[in-house]
């Protein structure tokens, strides 16, 4: 989600998944908006806004930078302060304390990712929302908050309009307003999202014109939330880049053809990523051709985008174990540490041991269970990573992604993977192992490309 936070040196981009993350529940295929920034520049000859996406009027909500330039709007990509609370709050606390927190927000959305899989209809997300004037605690915003009133193309979508209807079986229908049925057609489209950490976000479907680094997408739709709280941390909003009818892609169809990438960077501050949208691939810097792998269809039409995994080396050695038939995975900026279904986490463990068996072990931390002490060593060589994808398509984890400091003083430091609790859950790669690549999402051409790119594009 999307991109997370920058506090920790190794927390893992949640990217603030550019958006990300879905308005309901925080799902599938994200990355979060970070912080906008104020700067204008432009990368290459595309466009290079920061997660900037403003909405025509005066109030620039999220802030209008674009340039002219041809080819494709690429949107700067930055770490969102992990979890929550604004930055300044995490100040007082411990790297540990840190880290555990990062990774108890990570299973939860594991495990919330995993409901919504099984649940009948896939469950919801890929839709935006954005925190709107008058809103209940926003504070924590640092752009202007998004008023509505001062937008004349703005309207609140009816009951009765499709988009309404989109949005409740995304949701689980009866969260709204228009859930029970016996209100008016003609009444608004409210919607409420409840998570399971607490956090939620209440308010109204509406539409306005977006201007998005230049092009103008006409009625777009998006939840102009009243009341917020929860991972949308300092920014104004999230962007949704799941499969789902209301998703920002599915939107922008006409302008970028179901098509946009991300490349998320090494560094949590200081550096940005980018996220492109429209498939222009001139306006990558990957250093590898791009590998494409098929799309698994959902049949529930779920927000997610699955790809089948059917194979894992570790120091160019090929993992055995029969969890690979049939392991359909998706592929999540949100989430932060690739989960694996047990059979497959533990054929992997066994090979990564035996390949860093000369360190001495360390105890597990929260999901990590493979951890070591490196404090005495002053230079360790870490067996790579690879995940195969159908079509044999290899796609070589930057060496950044394979181990996770937990202890700055390395006297704890895991194998940045972790074990799903049954070999009935969907395994879920995540944004700590998609940095530094260019993810491209092809939703009409139903595939997933992957190429090699340094993405810290400061
Ligand atoms: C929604 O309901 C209003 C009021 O009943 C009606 O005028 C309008 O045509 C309806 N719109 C749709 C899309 O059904
Ligand atoms: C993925 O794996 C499943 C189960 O083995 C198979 O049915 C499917 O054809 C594979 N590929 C795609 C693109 O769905």
């Amino acid at each position: 989600m999307a991109w997370g936070a920058c506090a920790v040196n190794a927390v893992a981009l949640l990217v603030v998944m550019v958006v990300a993350v879905v308005l309901a529940g925080g799902g599938g295929g994200g990355v979060h908006c970070l912080e906008a920034k104020r700067s204008r520049r432009e990368l290459q000859q595309g466009r290079f806004c920061q997660c900037s996406i403003s909405f025509e009027k005066d109030e620039p909500f999220w802030q209008e930078m674009g340039g002219a330039a041809s080819g494709a709007t690429i949107l700067e990509l930055r770490h969102h302060g992990g979890g929550y609370s604004s930055s300044g709050k995490s100040r007082g606390r411990s790297r540990e304390e840190e880290v555990g927190g990062l990774f108890s927000s990570d299973a939860a959305r594991v495990s919330s990712l995993q409901r919504r899989v099984a649940a009948a209809g896939g469950g919801g997300g890929g839709e935006q929302g954005m925190k709107c004037a008058p809103c209940a605690s926003c504070h924590d915003q640092q752009d202007p908050l998004f008023d509505p009133s001062s937008s004349p193309s703005y309207a609140v979508l009816p009951c009765n309009s499709s988009s309404c209807d989109a949005l409740q079986v995304a949701t689980g229908s009866a969260s709204g307003a228009c859930g029970g049925g016996d209100q008016p057609s003609s009444s608004s489209c409210s919607y409420t999202l409840s998570y399971r950490d607490g956090s939620y976000s209440q308010g109204v479907l509406a539409h306005d014109k977006l201007s998005l680094a230049g092009d103008v997408i006409d009625g777009f739709v998006f939840g102009c939330g009243t009341s917020n709280q929860g991972p949308f941390g300092g920014t104004s909003g999230l962007m949704g880049l799941g499969r789902s009818q209301l998703s920002l892609i599915s939107q922008t169809m006409d302008q970028f053809g179901g098509v946009f990438s991300y490349c998320l960077p090494l560094k949590e501050s200081e550096s940005s990523g980018s996220l492109v949208l429209g498939d222009d691939t001139s306006v990558y810097r990957n250093s590898t051709p791009i590998v494409y792998t098929s799309m698994v269809s959902d049949p529930l039409q779920g927000p997610f985008y699955f790809v089948n995994l059917t194979g894992i080396t570790i120091g160019g050695q090929e993992v055995q174990s029969s969890g690979f038939s049939a392991n359909k995975v998706i592929v999540d900026s949100g989430t932060i540490i690739t989960s694996l279904v047990p059979s497959v986490y533990n054929a992997v463990k066994a090979e990564f041991l035996s390949q860093f068996a000369e360190y001495p072990q360390a105890p597990g931390f929260s999901i990590l269970d493979t951890c070591f002490n490196l404090a005495g060593f002053r230079e360790v060589q870490i067996p790579s990573l690879k995940f195969v994808f159908e079509g044999n398509v290899e796609v070589e984890v930057d060496s950044s992604g394979v181990l996770y400091f937990v202890s700055s003083d390395s006297s704890q430091v895991c194998l940045a993977l972790a074990s799903l609790k049954s070999e009935y859950e969907t395994s879920i790669v995540g944004n700590y192992q998609q940095k530094n690549l260019r993810v491209i999402f092809d939703t009409l051409g139903s595939q997933i490309g992957f190429a090699q790119e340094t993405c810290d594009y400061i």
